[in-house]
This record gives C-alpha cells, structure tokens and sequence, in this order.
C-alpha cells in the first residue's frame, strides 16, 4: 500500500511494466513474402463481399514486415519498458505444421527480438492472434479437436526457438472475442456461422489447446528458460440496469460469466465451466430437444490438465455495459443479451464503445476477489478514432489518463495487484473487420502513403511523459520525443 500523498499522484509501484501492443495480422502486411503460408485473414479479407469495411485487406496493413525499424523507433520514442507482439504462425510453419519451418519467419522474429532487448525493452509475445493458418482452418479449425495437438507442437516449436530469449509468453488473444465472432456469428475469420454452438465447440478446444502450450513450457522448458505463461482474456465490465435490483445485478453476473468466466474460471478456478452455463444452457439445450448440452463437457482428466495453467493473469479491458433481466437472459443467456448504456457516458469512435475508465477499477476489485488475488498484467487498453483522425486527440488521451488515474486507485486504495499496463495499439493498424476505419495507435499511420509514415498523436508525447514518470502528474505542455 502507498500513502495517500502518493495516491493523490497517481504512482505506480516500482518496475511496473508500460507497453504497448500490436499483432501480426493487423500490423505486418507481406501476406506473401518470403514463404509465409495462407491465413485465415487472408482468405476472409481476399473474398470480398464487404466483410470488412471497403473491402479491405491486411495484405499491406502497417508494412512492418518490412518496416519493423520505424516501429522500433515508436517504441523507443515512448520509452517503453515492455513491446506486446504476436507470431504469424503461417509465417512460421506455412501450412501450420513443424514439417515445413520457414527460416525467413524466424529470421524475421529474430530481428524483432534482438533488437527490442539490446535497447532494453521486455518482448511480451503472443503465440495466436486471431491468425489461423488456412491449411490448420481447412482441418476443421478451433472447430475440431484436432487442432488441440497441431497447437501444442506450434507452441513448443516457439518457445524452443524463441524462448532463450522470451520471459513472457501469452498462449493466444481472447479466446472468447475470437470464438464468437470467428464461430458463431462469423463476422471475423474463419467466417463461420454456427449459431449456439460454434463459440462453445471453438472455445472449448482453445482452452485445451492452450492448457496443453502452458504445460508443455512448464514440464519442458520452464527450467531451463524461467519464464512465465499465460492467455489474454477480453473482459467487459458490466453494472446492473437497476442496482438495487437482485434481478439485474445476477443478470450482469450471468453476463460476466458468458462471457469472461466462460474462459478464465476453468484456468483460474476448477478446470470448469461457471455453473450458471452448464446450468442454462443444458436446460435449453434439453428444450430444443437435443439430448447433449451445447456447452462440450471436460473430463475430469481434462479438468485436472486445465486448472492452473496461467502463472498471471492477462486482462483486456475497453469499455462497460449494463444488463437487466429479462426473459431471454433466464433462458439461455448469451454473449449478445441486450446492452444498455448510460446516455451519460461518451461514445468513441464506434457505437459499442462506451468511455467507462472506472468501470476498469471495479472490475480489478471483483478479479481480486474471485480469482484469489492473482497478478494482473492490463495487456490491452485502448481508445479508438474513427477515420479520419485527429493528430491533437485529446478525447482518447483523457481516456487513456483517466484510466490510469483508476488503475492507480486499484492497485494503491484497493490493494489488486497489477503489475503492468499495454495500450492498444503501439501504431494505427488493420481493425479486423472494420479494416482501416478504426484507429487505435498511439502513433498515427498514413496508409495513403506509399512509405507508411508514422507519426506520433498527442496521447503518444504524453505516455512518453508517464512512462518516464512512472506515474500521472500530467498535462505536460511539451515534450519533445527524440
Ligand atoms: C483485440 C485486438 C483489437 C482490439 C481493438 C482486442 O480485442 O485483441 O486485436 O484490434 O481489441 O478492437
């Protein structure tokens, strides 16, 4: 705990860890260069159709296959201790598999990890952003269990290759954003539609897989590399309609539970589901006359291998909702109930985000509370614009500001223990389906251009000033990056 002096300035305990993060997809471009095996994005984005806004592709994306050394200088412009990056797996083992390895993929990976440690900066890597290749896709995907084993020897490939020189792992990015836009409604890649079951057929087989990738480390190269694995989870907070209703306040739980204890509860808890899932959706399921829940079942094998397999934890938090009962949520309740938003709150650059900085604070306390105290790292916090964008974006940086200034309660009034901070993104970047409409950088990316400039937004000088502060006294007048 810190005084209150220090409280009032919003510190930080000493070597927190300040990021950054981007992913390979969104950001790397050379969809076909120098060996790189077909994605899944590749294939969405290439159908067109208008599945992702102008039919855009990430084809080109920020250029930083090419261009890793103007991403570099961002980095050290804002002086941060800590890069979050994710491997193009296709990049790596073009169709998925160790039976071909792609030495330029490794070359490139080298780079990127060399450099960013002989300028003293922590790599935070990610083994699975959203990238599947198309020849593991084409197997069945997250859809099949197949490619629990495919992913476990992917893992271990990495960390055998990367993993004298990578401390920090991150097995795969919000399994339960890429399930059910993946799976389910199929607004990302793979594009799948599969109503009612494809979030849980594709989550389930991403928790196995990812428990298999941390045991893996654990048993095989922990020892030898001492560094530490775990999995990012994508978790709204969410506040009852009425809150002095008992009704709305299990409505938001039961939301909370679909959609972020569906995934952390079996790898922080019991290797389970939240009962309230197995419960409602076994019942519905009954209804619907099938004689098998909806939701997969663990073994008790299972359950065993899944329990513990993150030695922190990883949230991403962007914004808040509300949720009230209602008949459909004592149903089967489900990851697109009905949100209700205070008009109070500003709406960002896309109508789902909500500007709700304190909804992170209460969302730590309840982490602490249910997940017994764990270390949390924030791996992604961010703010968008929509295109086109302003240079001076003083709306995003109060966001980014007034988060912090929760953060620094959570961690020195509520005592959680949270040990670092990621904004997403480093650089503007290819938005998923929203292409190049959404920008998310701290550093502005000019995609007219041939040579993709970056240049620094307004919130970039001033995390430059946090981080070099450790702290929140802000606003700095002018700071000059050099
Ligand atoms: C994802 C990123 C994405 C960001 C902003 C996160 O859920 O990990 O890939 O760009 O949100 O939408």
């Amino acid at each position: 705990m810190f005084a209150t002096s220090e409280t009032e300035n919003y510190s930080f305990p000493k070597s927190f860890a300040w990021g950054a993060t981007t992913s390979a997809y969104q950001i790397e471009g050379g969809w076909d260069a120098d060996g790189k095996g077909l994605n899944i994005w590749d294939t969405f984005t290439h159908q067109g159709g208008d599945r992702v806004f102008m039919n855009q592709t990430g084809d080109v994306a920020c250029g930083s296959y090419t261009l890793w050394e103007e991403d570099l200088k961002c980095i050290k412009q804002l002086g941060l201790t800590h890069y979050r990056f994710s491997l193009s797996w296709s990049r790596l083992l073009p169709d998925g598999t160790t039976g071909f390895i792609n030495q330029k993929g490794i070359e490139f990976y080298n780079k990127v990890i060399d450099s960013l440690l002989a300028n003293n900066i922590t790599p935070v890597l990610t083994v699975y952003h959203f990238d599947m290749p198309q020849a593991v896709e084409d197997l069945g995907g997250w859809n099949s269990e197949k490619t629990v084993a495919i992913f476990e020897k992917y893992a271990e490939f990495c960390y055998e290759t990367f993993g004298d020189r990578v401390k920090f792992w991150i097995t795969m990015n919000e399994p339960n954003l890429h399930s059910i836009f993946g799976y389910e409604v199929g607004i990302h890649a793979p594009g799948k539609k599969q109503p009612s079951y494809g979030a849980y057929q594709a989550g389930h087989n991403m928790l196995l897989a990812h428990a298999k990738a941390w045991h893996k480390y654990n048993t095989d190269f922990r020892n030898k590399q001492n560094g530490s694995v775990s999995i990012s989870i994508y978790a709204p907070w969410s506040e009852p309609f009425d809150p002095s209703s008992a009704k709305d306040k299990e409505a938001a739980e039961t939301y909370m539970s679909f959609f972020s204890h569906w995934i952390a509860k079996p790898i922080f808890i019991d290797g389970d589901y939240p009962e309230i899932m197995k419960l409602k959706i076994s019942e519905y399921s009954k209804k619907q006359g099938l004689n098998v829940s909806r939701l997969p079942e663990f073994t008790e094998e299972e359950k065993a291998m899944v329990k513990g397999t993150a030695d922190f934890f990883c949230l991403q938090y962007y914004s808040t909702a509300k949720h009230r009962h209602s008949p459909e949520m004592s149903e089967e309740p489900s990851f697109f109930s009905e949100q209700l938003y205070d008009p109070d709150w500003p709406i960002a650059g896309s109508d789902i985000f909500h500007v709700v900085p304190w909804g992170l604070r209460k969302l730590l306390g309840y982490i602490k509370e249910i997940y017994n105290n764990p270390v949390i790292y924030i791996t992604e916090n961010g703010y968008p614009q929509k295109d086109p964008p302003v240079l001076e974006d003083k709306q995003r940086w109060k966001y980014i500001e007034d988060t912090l200034k929760e953060l620094s309660k959570a961690i020195n009034i509520d005592g959680v223990d949270v040990r670092g901070y990621f904004v997403w993104s480093l650089i503007d970047n290819f938005e998923w389906a929203e292409g190049c409409n959404l920008r998310f950088g701290l550093f502005h990316v000019d995609f007219e251009q041939a040579a993709l400039p970056r240049s620094p937004y307004y919130s970039a000088f001033q995390y430059s000033d946090v981080v070099k502060r450790n702290g929140l006294p802000g606003p700095v007048d002018k700071l000059t990056l050099t």
